[in-house]
């Protein structure tokens, strides 16, 4: 049985006419740069997901400098975040020059632990980026609480989660900066790299579209120190021809992540959405102590998996000048040991889920089923 992890060709296929035509209304235009597809989506982004401000940019990454940007972060500056994530949320706050401070996760949701900001805060502490990690909103009342009650910023970094949502609110509106990615495999992706910043504040909004044109406030007229980080036209067409379909696709992606919860039967411990929250299942996530068998065993049958992160940030060799050692993180630790995503996208049929979690359950040495969980 042939399974795709994102399965891009056959949504290329299926929304084609509608791709191919958005595409060639550009190169029909040679509006390459800033075309008006770009202020369309925008204003498509803004009303998907309620937030006053959509910028979109280069990519994810650079989405979280300009908030870093617009916010003005110091050298000296400190920044809590979570170091089980894509190496981007800390890498542009050591790009800023600023230093990362890493808090770690919750086992079960494996997002930020509220609960141990507090204690990460020092006089030098300017904001706290939570990560929507694997598209589920991290616990925003209790993080928003201690922001407020220290005076710091907050941004999502939302790469994995456009479209999620907490106490009914999508995750762009959560921060006073929020961020996403719209690389090729995010839930929602174009075929390039892409990004956006939303902000429902509008001197944030300003500064970002700025900064994010080198700083540019009139023709050859510089305010701030910037960047060359515009979305390509092309980029835009694309997404533009995808968001029509996009919340189909979340139920779909619901429907998938809930057909692995009911079928698989193993020792493995499944993800859990808390009750306040959407995912938007960028990643389907288990925890399994033989994660490498496992991984090997459904390679062989065909299933390809993935391991997001084998190694936390705070165990990186980029990260060494910050003194972080084995043991200082340990839920993020044993997260990276132990977490094997598998395929997710919005296609997958009941055949290969039935496929996917039969071979999951098998269990390894007596090669029989598991049929009940333990
Ligand atoms: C959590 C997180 N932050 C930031 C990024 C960076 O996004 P991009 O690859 O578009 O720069 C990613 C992308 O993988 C991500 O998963």
């Amino acid at each position: 049985m042939k399974i795709d992890f994102a399965n891009l060709q056959l949504q290329y296929q299926k929304y084609k006419s509608d791709i191919d035509a958005s595409i060639h209304a550009v190169l029909n235009k040679s509006n390459y740069i800033m075309g008006e597809e770009v202020k369309q989506l925008e204003a498509e982004l803004s009303t998907f997901t309620g937030t006053k401000h959509a910028i979109t940019c280069s990519n994810g990454t650079d989405a979280l400098l300009l908030a870093l940007m617009a916010m003005d972060i110091q050298p000296s500056d400190e920044i809590i975040t979570t170091p089980f994530t894509f190496v981007s949320t800390a890498e542009t706050i050591a790009s800023m020059k600023a230093k990362p401070v890493f808090v770690d996760i919750e086992s079960d949701t494996f997002n930020i632990d509220a609960n141990l900001i507090e204690a990460a805060i020092t006089d030098k502490t300017k904001a706290i980026i939570p990560v929507s990690l694997f598209g589920q909103p991290a616990d925003m009342e209790a993080i928003k609480a201690i922001a407020d009650k220290y005076n710091l910023k907050v941004i999502i970094d939302g790469a994995q989660s456009f479209g999620s949502t907490y106490n009914g609110k999508t995750d762009s509106n959560l921060g006073d900066i929020s961020t996403t990615s719209f690389f090729p495999s995010k839930p929602l992706g174009c075929y390039g790299d892409g990004g956006a910043v939303f902000t429902n504040n509008d001197e944030y909004a300003e500064k970002i579209k700025m900064i994010r044109v080198h700083g540019k406030n009139k023709r050859y007229h510089y305010k701030y120190i910037g960047m060359g980080g515009r979305l390509d036209t092309i980029q835009a067409a694309i997404l533009l021809a995808k968001l029509p379909h996009y919340k189909k696709e979340l139920e779909e992606r619901e429907k998938v992540a809930n057909s692995y919860s009911n079928k698989i039967k193993s020792n493995a411990t499944l993800p859990i959405i808390k009750l306040n929250r959407s995912s938007v299942w960028a990643q389907y996530t288990l925890k399994v102590k033989n994660r490498d068998d496992l991984k090997n065993k459904l390679q062989e049958k065909g299933i390809p998996t993935s391991i997001y992160y084998p190694l936390p940030l705070h165990l990186q060799k980029c990260f060494k000048n910050l003194k972080y050692k084995s043991g200082d993180l340990p839920n993020s630790e044993k997260a990276s040991k132990e977490v094997i995503s598998l395929p997710m996208n919005a296609f997958l049929n009941k055949k290969q889920i039935d496929y996917i979690a039969l071979n999951i359950n098998i269990d390894e040495e007596n090669e029989i089923l598991v049929v009940e969980k333990k």
